[in-house]
């Protein structure tokens, strides 16, 4: 058996030569997937995410349906703040909910202190469980959300689409905005430290919604904190920066940190690259919304993203977000065949190899000892 360091996907975190594209998906474990609603038929999402065995077996989902070249813990960026007492809960239908927002320094100063560790040990055992199933088969991946995203949440209580409450406090109270990030790098840092020490082999941090800002916000209000995060991780360990709606901040977003950045799909990947600088990996960037459309279009944009990375070592393929409720699970299964043959048979900057990739079905080693 192969050691994990040299699995394709974190020799592209890297930046190192592969045989060919490495991929994995954002929410690659989800609705999509009936083996998914099956289990959401019997339990709710957090009682899901705190049942580490339940949580395992998610986890490992994708990885024997779709092939991916990486498992992501199945968690959410939410779990190391329900400690706080804000009252999380997830809605049908609506995302996450919280009950006590945050929206002054009065609420800032009422947070317990969390010990990260102790906050989430179901996430630690889910993690050790799932290491001890893939054997090394392929790296797992922790996650935790960039401190700007989980604030919104905190402070809107919810989802939102301007973040008006968010750039209230941050522009009328700077002072419990930076308190309350600061609150937040901790856990944050605390909460991934503690997945790597269970076996999380990169992780990645989701500033999913961080593109509501200009850039002089975003480097007063968040690059300070991200970087902080960043900072305070594990060494030696890849961290994947992932962002959307950053096609403006994308220079900001790289110097807050991380080994590879995570591109949305309304950045050109070429473009996006050269600005963020070619000693970092780039991760991305099919559009979600395509996964809905027939396989010859997917194959199209799929050979085009290849064609921006042009077999330049340090890409992981990835859509730009998570997979949506509506695709259709033949074609992601179709999507990470198709990564894996256009990547090898075109790459010209990739040395000769003894091995296939495991998206040419029965011809892996992998995907034999896979059952
Ligand atoms: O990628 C994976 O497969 C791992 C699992 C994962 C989940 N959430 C499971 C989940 C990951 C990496 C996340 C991260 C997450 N959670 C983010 C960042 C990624 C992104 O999408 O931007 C955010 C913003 C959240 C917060 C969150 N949790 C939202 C907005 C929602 C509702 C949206 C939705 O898809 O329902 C959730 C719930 C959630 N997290 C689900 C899953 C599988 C759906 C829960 C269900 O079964 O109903």
């Amino acid at each position: 058996m192969k050691p994990a360091t040299s699995a394709p996907f974190l020799r592209a975190c890297r930046r190192e030569a592969t045989e060919y594209t490495p991929v994995w998906l954002m929410r690659q474990a989800g609705r999509y997937m009936a083996e998914y609603r099956a289990l959401r038929q019997r339990s709710g999402f957090l009682e899901l995410c705190k049942n580490p065995e339940a949580a395992a077996e998610v986890t490992l989902l994708p990885v024997e349906r779709l092939g991916v070249d990486a498992a992501i813990i199945f968690a959410d960026i939410l779990l190391p703040v329900e400690p706080m007492g804000v009252g999380l809960e997830f809605a049908a239908g609506e995302g996450p909910i919280i009950r006590r927002p945050v929206r002054g320094a009065a609420d800032v100063k009422r947070l317990p202190d969390v010990d990260p560790r102790e906050a989430a040990p179901f996430v630690f055992e889910a993690i050790r469980k799932v290491r001890k199933a893939l054997s090394e088969r392929v790296p797992l991946i922790g996650f935790a959300g960039a401190p700007f995203t989980v604030a919104s949440y905190l402070i809107e209580g919810g989802a939102s689409r301007e973040y008006l409450e968010t750039k209230r406090l941050m522009h009328n109270d700077p002072g419990a905005w930076h308190a309350l990030l600061e609150r937040l790098v901790k856990v944050t840092v605390g909460y991934v430290n503690g997945q790597i020490a269970a076996g999380a082999q990169a992780v990645q941090l989701f500033d999913s919604w961080v593109g509501a800002l200009s850039p002089a916000d975003y480097r007063e209000f968040v690059l300070p904190h991200t970087r902080a995060t960043i900072k305070g991780l594990t060494a030696g360990v890849p961290v994947i920066h992932f962002s959307t709606g950053t096609a403006g901040l994308l220079e900001l977003v790289r110097e807050a940190g991380g080994d590879v950045i995570g591109l949305d799909w309304r950045v050109d990947l070429a473009d996006a690259w050269k600005r963020v600088g070619y000693d970092v990996a780039v991760q991305g960037n099919l559009d979600p919304a395509l996964l809905l459309a027939k396989p010859a279009q997917i194959k199209r944009h799929v050979q085009a993203i290849l064609d921006r990375a042009a077999g330049r070592p340090g890409h992981i393929f990835n859509l730009g977000h998570g997979v949506l409720p509506e695709t259709p699970v033949e074609h992601v299964i179709a999507l990470v065949d198709m990564v894996h043959e256009l990547s090898s048979l075109g790459g010209g900057l990739r040395p000769p190899s003894d091995s296939s990739p495991p998206g040419l079905r029965g011809k892996s080693p992998r995907s034999n000892d896979a059952r």
